[in-house]
């Protein structure tokens, strides 16, 4: 393997244990850096009535900047046409986003209740609580068969115990994946964003869902 391929891995693995690691709803939220024009920035505080968790979240909460939310939307080319899913929805700023400058019917899937609370609250403050909703359940139990667009920001791990549920959707269907690929199910895409204030890029990755699933993949 060539050295620069072996420094990539390492780089990727440390962003996985620096970035995604050890992160709590209230650590993420003071550290999210949401900027002050966006939908979710204008939200107010919600008095939040939790429901009781299902299980322990697979992946700590942490947000996507609002500017790569923008441009995994703009990858899969959303529409008022698609029915899209963020699986681990955190706030809910991928499936509001979506609804407030795509038109799309987004659903956020999303096992912490704060963060449900949280999402539909800021919704409602975004206008389209019509359009988008949030079920507090575990994303692996998720009825996925409508969808035309699924965004992931979670884990390796979690994406390739995804995968088979994501190979067996409605052909066609786009999924769009911030920072961690689906190993060796090669995406259609794959770029990087730059978000104001970061000093480094945010990789994305853009599969769509083939008429049938490759032999090595199954
Ligand atoms: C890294 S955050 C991403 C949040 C959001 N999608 C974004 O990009 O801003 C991952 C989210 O997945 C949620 N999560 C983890 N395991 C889950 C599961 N099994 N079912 C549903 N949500 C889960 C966490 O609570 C967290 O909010």
């Amino acid at each position: 393997m060539r050295l620069q391929s072996i420094i990539g891995i390492i780089t990727t693995l440390s962003l996985a244990s620096v970035g995604l690691a050890g992160c709590t709803t209230q650590q993420a939220q003071s550290n999210s850096d949401t900027p002050e024009n966006s939908p979710i920035a204008q939200t107010q505080e919600a008095t939040p009535t939790p429901q009781p968790q299902e299980g322990k979240p697979d992946v700590p909460y942490l947000p996507t900047p609002n500017e790569v939310v923008e441009a995994m939307l703009e990858l899969a080319k959303v529409n008022s046409n698609d029915v899209l899913y963020d699986l681990g929805s955190g706030d809910g700023r991928i499936p509001i986003t979506a609804a407030q400058k795509f038109g799309t019917r987004a659903t956020g899937v999303e096992i912490d209740p704060y963060l449900v609370e949280k999402s539909r609250a800021n919704a409602q403050q975004a206008g389209v609580a019509d359009r988008v909703k949030f079920l507090q359940q575990d994303l692996f139990k998720t009825d996925l068969s409508d969808a035309t667009v699924v965004t992931l920001y979670l884990l390796p791990h979690i994406n390739l115990k995804l995968r088979p549920t994501l190979l067996r959707l409605k052909p066609g269907t786009r999924i769009v994946s911030h920072a961690f690929n689906m190993g060796d199910w090669k995406p259609d895409r794959e770029i990087q964003v730059q978000a104001p204030g970061s000093t480094r890029p945010y990789t994305l990755y853009y599969w769509v869902v083939p008429r049938s699933i490759p032999r090595e993949l199954q």
